[in-house]
């Protein structure tokens, strides 16, 4: 399974938020929301294999939102649809740290960082930072992965401590710093060269 951990560090926990106005109004989800369609979404077809995780720290309680291509349904690229759909997950009320599937493919969970961390699994994990190694050069050991990227402000001082620690290997996509749905894009892409099996194929 590859899983993307989207760091959301204003996007709105609460979905209290006007889908007319998402850039204004959501705390940026925006941002987090083309990366669920660069990361899920391929041309007629969702990409089964691909998770995806926003940790959503605006507001009083940090909620995580997980998006699963295996069983999502009904998932439209346009950033509208997607946060609908985000909107009635999070209107279901989660404290607790154990995912609730609401909808189709979609499930959310009280908690940071760490309740993303707990459910992707034991694939390797890498932090997506422009001061990284070159992923093209990067032996990545297999199509099972879990990329951590930040969001329109990057990741804080306490988070990359906290990646550091881990020792979660820093990865590049290039010399210029992207936004971070095109991070996804260029991952997916670094990935399908590798692994993906053409349709005619
Ligand atoms: C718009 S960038 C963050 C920019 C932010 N102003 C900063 O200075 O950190 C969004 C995220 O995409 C990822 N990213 C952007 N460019 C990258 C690159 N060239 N290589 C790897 N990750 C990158 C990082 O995870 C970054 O936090």
């Amino acid at each position: 399974l590859r899983s993307f951990v989207l760091i959301g560090q204003t996007a709105l926990a609460s979905g209290e938020f006007s889908v007319e106005d998402l850039p204004g109004s959501s705390g940026r989800l925006d941002v987090l929301l083309r990366c669920v369609r660069a990361a899920l979404l391929v041309s007629h077809g969702l990409r089964r294999d691909v998770r995806v995780y926003l940790v959503l720290r605006g507001g009083e309680q940090p909620r995580v939102v997980r998006v699963s291509g295996e069983s999502a349904k009904f998932l439209r690229p346009d950033e509208r649809s997607l946060a609908i759909l985000v909107k009635k997950t999070l209107a279901v009320p989660s404290a607790s740290a154990a995912f609730v599937e609401v909808r189709p493919g979609l499930a959310t969970c009280g908690g940071d960082l760490d309740a993303a961390l707990a459910d992707v699994g034991d694939a390797p994990r890498y932090v997506l930072h422009e001061q990284g190694a070159d992923v093209r050069r990067h032996a990545l050991g297999g199509p099972a992965a879990t990329f951590i990227i930040g969001d329109h402000l990057g990741f804080d001082a306490a988070t990359l401590a906290r990646l550091d620690g881990a020792a979660y290997q820093r990865l590049s996509v290039g010399p210029v710093s992207l936004h971070s749905d095109d991070v996804v894009s260029v991952l997916s892409n670094e990935l399908d060269y590798r692994y993906a099996v053409p349709r005619d194929a």
